[in-house]
């Protein structure tokens, strides 16, 4: 995930573009560039980190609100650093990023540009194919300055372009020898003028995409055509405010909206071109699309939250986009199969692995006990789970056949990080599952997965969950597919999965019964969360969401060891969340909710769809879509995670940031 702008005006575009990133940088923050036009060439300055670091580079402060020359101290004040000490530039590009491909470097920063240093383009998404598009742009002698996906864009558009230069160049004879009427060009150079320089960019811009696979956002300029800045959007969100007398294109509005509150947004598949006195929308056979227009009424403030109140109401809105992004790219439907590109460096030694021991702290550490029932299950693999706090002062039994899975969505936790360095002493293979890139513990495992979830914001952690959980979904495929699992039980969990986002998408449909549900039993003081086999973990994660949010006390514990105690505290006043759904454990669950009932207590469900015996029983029924036993999990915790949401909102408590806590915990 990243953070674009373009902009093409009247004004000074760096400032709107610096703005811009400012209000981006919730999108990823490793390193930051800005591209522009000015005198006839376009200049570009790159900076690892955050975007105050690139202002620093770019001298910004001084050009935005001059400050004297000399400080008190009689030292020469840092005026603006070339090459951006030469006057105003109407045209440029400018990104945030959040590695995927490349280690935040500014040789990895975005923009890109091709050989010629005349394209430049900033990316959002991952282009799934450019492994294969590289090697034959290098064959064709195309120098690459990056590691990253992106770049092959601008050179594939260069390569495109300098073929139909040449094409135009030297024209062919109307007809042939034979006398035969000549091929005409084919699409899209077919249509009207575009077999002219100035269609030309476009052109070659759409041949390039449709090479490409995978997910973008793009904004690109050319040195020879400096009134013009094109944008694209597959997968990746582009919206394009429309000012009096200026037209910026950014990830998201908030990037816009101190602009201008005229905003078109685009969908996948559609390209604009945008002039100085022209936009124009077209899809990618060039069809011209008619676009509405729609005026914003939010303020910048909600706009950085896209309308959410909370960052973490967004985060979990974002799940079934989220999960798409953990998944896209490392399915094989057909085989049943799943490639961890990660994987591919120690896929030998994972043949040999007879036992792996999962390590993580709070949430992470949750998403690890479901992935012990699944490589148990399905991949026939002993598995065990531990929390990172207490491994290393065991004496944790290691060889070289155990790997130690860590799972950290921050990839900087400290407890996590120390614990993979006691099995790295212990000889075991160690690997993980990080969201953020280049973080510490993605650096220190073996090898790994990455969420390609973005950034989470909101302390407590939702869209990092259930992706976790499907990622050790594609991780018991892989490792169950080099064991014993057939081709039918893999493409089953893969087909399953990959529905996943769309079953999410219903349950959010139940926001507004989830929060009538919260409102009822918000002056609770105390809560159990009940479930068995898979959703045990999904019943520990349930109540660590409502303590850290609500400050209520809220147990979890797995439905069958109830009765060993607990089910002593139940009265009137202790209500219990059951997750029940209809899986090999269900009979189960319905005579463990009938004891609670039985003893006076109060009952929330979270059943499958159609479930009328569980509606007898309980006294409030959230459905789910039935899905996969061993994907439940992931949608059981949605309605949780809204319902922690929603107590937590209307106490008035601080959702994103509640006391006591820590987004990332890097002491032990
Ligand atoms: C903190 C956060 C939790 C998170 C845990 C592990 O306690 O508040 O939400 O689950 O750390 O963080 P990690 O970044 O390693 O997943």
């Amino acid at each position: 995930m990243c953070g674009i702008v373009g902009y093409l005006g009247k004004n000074s575009a760096l400032p709107v573009l610096i703005d811009g990133l400012r209000r981006l940088e919730y999108r990823g923050y490793d390193s930051a560039g800005v591209a522009l036009y000015l005198e006839n060439d376009i200049q570009c300055v790159k900076a690892v980190g955050k975007i105050k670091e690139l202002e620093e580079k770019i001298g910004y402060y001084e050009i935005k609100s001059p400050q004297p020359l000399f400080t008190k101290e009689g030292n020469y004040k840092k005026s603006p650093q070339p090459p951006f000490n030469k006057g105003g530039s109407c045209l440029g590009i400018a990104h945030t990023r959040w590695a995927t491909h490349g280690e935040p470097s500014e040789d990895n920063a975005h923009p890109h540009s091709d050989c010629s240093g005349k394209i430049w383009i900033a990316h959002n998404g991952i282009i799934e194919n450019h492994k294969a598009l590289k090697e034959k742009l290098e064959e064709k002698g195309h120098k690459f300055k990056s590691q990253t996906d992106t770049e092959v864009i601008a050179h594939l558009i260069e390569d495109i372009y300098n073929n139909e230069l040449e094409k135009l160049k030297s024209p062919q004879p109307l007809f042939n020898k034979e006398g035969n009427n000549r091929k005409s060009p084919q699409p899209p150079f077919t249509k009207g003028g575009n077999n002219n320089r100035e269609g030309l960019l476009t052109d070659s811009l759409i041949k390039a995409l449709k090479m490409l696979k995978g997910a973008y956002g793009i904004v690109l300029i050319h040195k020879d055509y400096p009134d013009k800045i094109i944008a694209a959007k597959m997968g990746s969100p582009l919206a394009i405010g429309l000012g009096d007398t200026e037209t910026i294109i950014a990830s998201d509005i908030s990037a816009i909206i101190t602009h201008t509150k005229q905003v078109i947004y685009l969908d996948d598949g559609e390209i604009a071109e945008i002039d100085k006195n022209d936009l124009r929308i077209f899809n990618i056979d060039n069809v011209k699309i008619e676009k509405e227009i729609e005026e914003v009424n939010w303020d910048i403030g909600e706009a950085e939250k896209k309308g959410f109140p909370y960052f973490m109401l967004k985060e979990i809105f974002e799940q079934p986009e989220s999960i798409m992004n953990s998944i896209r790219g490392r399915v094989m439907e057909r085989e049943g199969k799943v490639k961890l590109g990660g994987f591919d460096s120690v896929s030998k030694k994972l043949r040999d692995i007879n036992r792996i021991i999962i390590t993580a702290c709070g949430t992470a550490m949750h998403a690890g006990l479901v992935g012990e029932y699944m490589l148990e299950e399905y991949a026939g693999i002993p598995t065990e789970v531990e929390y990172a706090s207490e491994f290393r002062y065991r004496q944790p039994i290691i060889n070289k056949e155990t790997a130690l899975l860590a799972i950290s969505q921050s990839g900087e936790t400290a407890d996590t990080l120390a614990a993979i360095r006691e099995a790295k002493e212990k000889n075991a293979l160690t690997l993980g599952i990080v969201n953020v890139v280049g973080s510490s513990i993605a650096r220190e495992i073996d090898a790994g997965a990455y969420n390609h979830i973005g950034p989470e914001i909101s302390v407590a952690s939702t869209k990092a969950f259930t992706s976790q959980v499907a990622i050790m979904a594609l991780i018991t495929v892989y490792l169950g597919r080099q064991r014993q699992m057939s081709l039918v039980v893999g493409e089953r969990i893969i087909k399953e999965l990959l529905l996943i986002p769309e079953k999410i998408k219903n349950i959010l449909g139940r926001n507004d019964e989830i929060k009538k549900i919260a409102q009822k039993y918000m002056n609770a003081d105390n809560f159990f969360y009940l479930g068995r086999k898979y959703n045990n973990p999904t019943a520990l994660e349930g109540a660590l969401k409502l303590k850290e949010l609500s400050y209520i006390h809220a147990e979890g514990i797995p439905s069958g060891e109830m009765k060993h105690g607990s089910i002593a505290l139940i009265d009137g006043n202790f209500p219990s969340m059951f997750i029940c759904p209809k899986d090999s454990v269900y009979e189960k669950n319905i005579s463990n909710m009938e004891e609670i009932k039985s003893r006076g207590g109060r009952v929330i469900a979270i059943a499958t769809e159609g479930d009328e015996r569980v509606k007898e029983i309980a006294d409030d029924v959230i459905y789910i879509p039935k899905t996969l036993e061993m994907l439940t999990p992931i949608l059981a915790t949605v309605p949780l995670q809204l319902f922690a949401y929603h107590v937590s909102a209307l106490k008035g408590l601080d959702v994103d940031k509640p006391r006591n806590l820590a987004k990332s915990v890097t002491v032990e």
